[in-house]
């Protein structure tokens, strides 16, 4: 577990660390990511090294999205789209890509950059409903390195207005950071050195029962997630997530008390195959004492 005071969780000294959350209106985020994107866009998305690898880094986001498409494509919007990384990979795939942001910067940039790409469009949104756009009107609603770096509040406004935009069985797919999993919690340890407290970065960390709680509230039933919480979540009726999602989750937020059903579970199946093998061995001996009796009957009545 790495302490406060531990160099290897020391502060990068970039001058994307130097920017900060002044304040905590939406105004305040919108700055932060207005900000970040002159600064450097690209690593203020994700960890690449340089322009080159952040133009196909996306490839792989592409890769989970496309399967949750309708057969010929549909329609798709990203909330929280930056300048596009994924956008430009799943646009071939989609009949329409819509993408939405709270930095008029990111938008700009990734307009610039997707301007090639006719069946993409770009939107600023206030930061926290989807106005511009009308119900029903996407098969898949997407969201990644988004929703972490905004209010709880802001992301769960996000998903009812997901729901509301999703055509009836339609998907949401995002991806937060799981808490409960060590590299993660380390990740969130991170922002607890002092200089945070003058530099405040907006970054939220959920455990997967607060997600799956969320999403059912907002009308939605999980179908996968995964240990790094990639979410697949369907607009439904009822939001009941199956057992094994269940399962996953109180795997997470339980493990001790898991373990110990599973080792007593364990113990009354042994138990139980034990009693049926002395169960086995009685109805044997039976069976044997009655054909010895039925070949010597004699015997029996001497
Ligand atoms: C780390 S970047 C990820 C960009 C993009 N999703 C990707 O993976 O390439 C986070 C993006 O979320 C946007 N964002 C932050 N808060 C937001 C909010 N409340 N509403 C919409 N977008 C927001 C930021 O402006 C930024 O572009």
């Amino acid at each position: 577990m790495p302490k406060i005071s531990d160099t290897t969780k020391g502060l990068s000294g970039s001058e994307l660390e130097r920017l900060a959350l002044e304040g905590e209106g939406l105004g305040a985020y919108r700055q932060f990511w207005d900000r970040a994107a002159v600064v450097d866009s690209i690593h203020a998305i994700s960890d690449q090294d340089d322009a080159e690898s952040f133009e196909v880094s996306g490839h792989r986001e592409m890769d989970e999205l496309a399967p949750l498409l309708p057969p010929g494509g549909g329609a798709a919007l990203e909330i929280g789209c930056g300048t596009g990384r994924v956008m430009q990979h799943l646009a071939p795939r989609c009949r329409a890509l819509h993408g939405i942001d709270i930095s008029a910067e990111m938008v700009e940039q990734g307009r610039r950059r997707l301007a090639h790409l006719r069946n993409v469009s770009f939107h600023v949104g206030n930061g926290y409903d989807l106005a511009p756009f009308g119900d029903e009107s996407f098969d898949l609603v997407y969201s990644l390195f988004a929703f972490q770096h905004m209010p709880k509040t802001t992301a769960y406004n996000y998903f009812t207005e997901s729901r509301r935009v999703l055509r009836p069985n339609g998907v949401l797919r995002f991806q937060v950071p799981n808490i409960l999993r060590d590299d993660h919690f380390n990740a969130f340890h991170h922002f607890t050195q002092p200089y945070f407290v003058e530099h405040p970065y907006p970054m939220n960390y959920y455990t997967p029962s607060e997600v799956v709680l969320m999403l059912a509230r907002a009308g939605f039933r999980v179908e996968d997630l995964s240990d790094g919480m990639a979410v697949v979540a369907r607009k439904a009726d009822d939001v009941t997530a199956d057992v094994a999602i269940r399962e996953r989750v109180a795997r997470f937020e339980h493990p001790r008390l898991m373990a110990e059903r599973e080792a007593q579970l364990a113990g009354t199946v042994a138990r139980l195959a034990e009693a049926n093998a002395e169960i086995e061995r009685y109805r044997r001996r039976i069976a044997v004492r009655a054909a010895n009796t039925l070949r010597h009957p004699l015997r029996r009545s001497r």
